[in-house]
């Protein structure tokens, strides 16, 4: 059985990991207004390329002006984007982890206030929520050209040295709402059951691909569930074997906390992982995320059956998180951190500011 530490190569490109650690895309809301990265932002992430991690995923970066999710976001859209993504890019390669931009477009999660345009989604959806607008449906058109953006974004990351890229189809962003029942009531081809509901997806992946070299890495990162934009398990489950039709080079599963069962079937012993893994295992690498902190519980979700493991909150309070991969006794610091300490790990102050969102983080 592999361990947190081992190498991995993807099957398809070749492309070789030092380690099986992942860090999971992480918002940080530290972009300028024109969604070009800060120092900060960059600092933050070259940080924990040094740290060991096999790949560094960026935040979700916004693939048109209009798909902006909230303030602080990088964007994938402009040229003048271009001299920072390609800083951020050469850094991770030079430190010897693959860098993987996360792209993705908010839908009726990218606020008029932000954007100046009223959102967009699959059908028309009313949302209260912070940082949600009603949206309009957008035409079959308006569709064609989001994809073209969505090429577009990942030509540019191709150009600027990025190894790949994550579409971000989880947590309830545009991709998201084109797969849940729930927000997606169309009755054209981009609607219906959960192989309509997927094409938007599966014509991002079409698109990106033929208009990026065959080596360079392209993988959707999915909730398994979520059941607010109408995404159930065993849809996912479907539209996992259409992504592994699709020729995408990783899965990478969405589950906040990889040791309780899908909310749907509590009785089912089974975690999530297991869920994908079970029929996936060996036909595509599987990355899964969620509450993963020390070295055993790594080990615990490769055993469920990851090849690689996302890491969200245990790398931002330590940098160095990776190197300490192949130890099985590694059993870091939890939340709170003190904004000393964070600072410490490369957190400008905004970033530590940001982190107060999150109950109990900061001290
Ligand atoms: C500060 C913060 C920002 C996040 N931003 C993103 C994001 O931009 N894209 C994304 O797919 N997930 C995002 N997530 C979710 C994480 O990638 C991860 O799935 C989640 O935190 C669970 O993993 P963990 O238990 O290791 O933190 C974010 C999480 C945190 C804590």
């Amino acid at each position: 059985m592999a361990v947190p530490g081992d190498e991995f190569t993807f099957p398809r490109t070749g492309a070789t990991l030092r380690n099986r650690a992942v860090l999971a895309a992480m918002t940080n809301k530290q972009s300028n207004p024109d969604g070009t990265l800060s120092d900060a932002e960059i600092n933050w992430l070259l940080r924990r390329a040094e740290g060991g991690f096999g790949i560094i995923t960026t935040a979700a970066s916004h693939v048109t002006p209009g798909g902006q999710g909230w303030v602080g976001e990088m964007g994938v859209w402009g040229d003048h984007q271009m001299p920072g993504l390609t800083r951020l890019a050469d850094g991770i390669r030079e430190r010897g982890a693959l860098g993987l931009a996360q792209i993705f477009h908010g839908g009726m999660r990218a606020p008029e206030e932000l954007t100046g345009e009223q959102p967009v989604s699959a059908s028309e959806n009313p949302c209260t929520e912070a940082h949600c607008g009603h949206s309009r449906e957008l035409s079959g058109e308006e569709i064609e050209g989001l994809i073209t953006a969505f090429g577009d974004a990942a030509v540019r990351c191709f150009d600027a040295g990025f190894d790949g890229v994550e579409l971000h189809g989880a947590h309830g962003y545009l991709i998201c709402q084109f797969l849940g029942e729930g927000t997606n009531r169309r009755e054209d081809e981009w609607g219906g059951d959960i192989g309509s509901r997927a094409g938007f997806l599966l014509r991002i992946i079409e698109e990106v691909k033929s208009r990026v070299p065959d080596d360079f890495l392209v993988g959707v990162r999915i909730s398994p569930e979520y059941r607010k934009i109408g995404v159930k398990i065993e849809d996912s489950l479907v539209l996992s074997e259409m992504l592994v039709e699709s020729g995408i080079d990783f899965l990478h599963i969405s589950c906040w906390d990889c040791f309780i069962p899908p909310s749907d079937f509590p009785d089912d012993s089974r975690m999530i992982t297991e869920w994908f893994a079970e029929p996936l295992s060996g036909r595509i690498p599987i990355i899964s995320t969620g509450a993963i902190w020390d070295s055993s519980e790594a080990q615990a979700v490769m055993d469920q059956g990851a090849d690689l493991i996302g890491v969200a909150r245990a790398g931002i309070g330590h940098a160095d998180w990776a190197t300490h991969a192949s130890n099985p006794d590694y059993s870091p610091a939890r939340p709170p951190f003190t904004p000393k300490h964070l600072a410490e790990q490369g957190l400008s102050k905004p970033f530590i500011e940001y982190m107060r969102n999150w109950k109990g983080f900061v001290e």
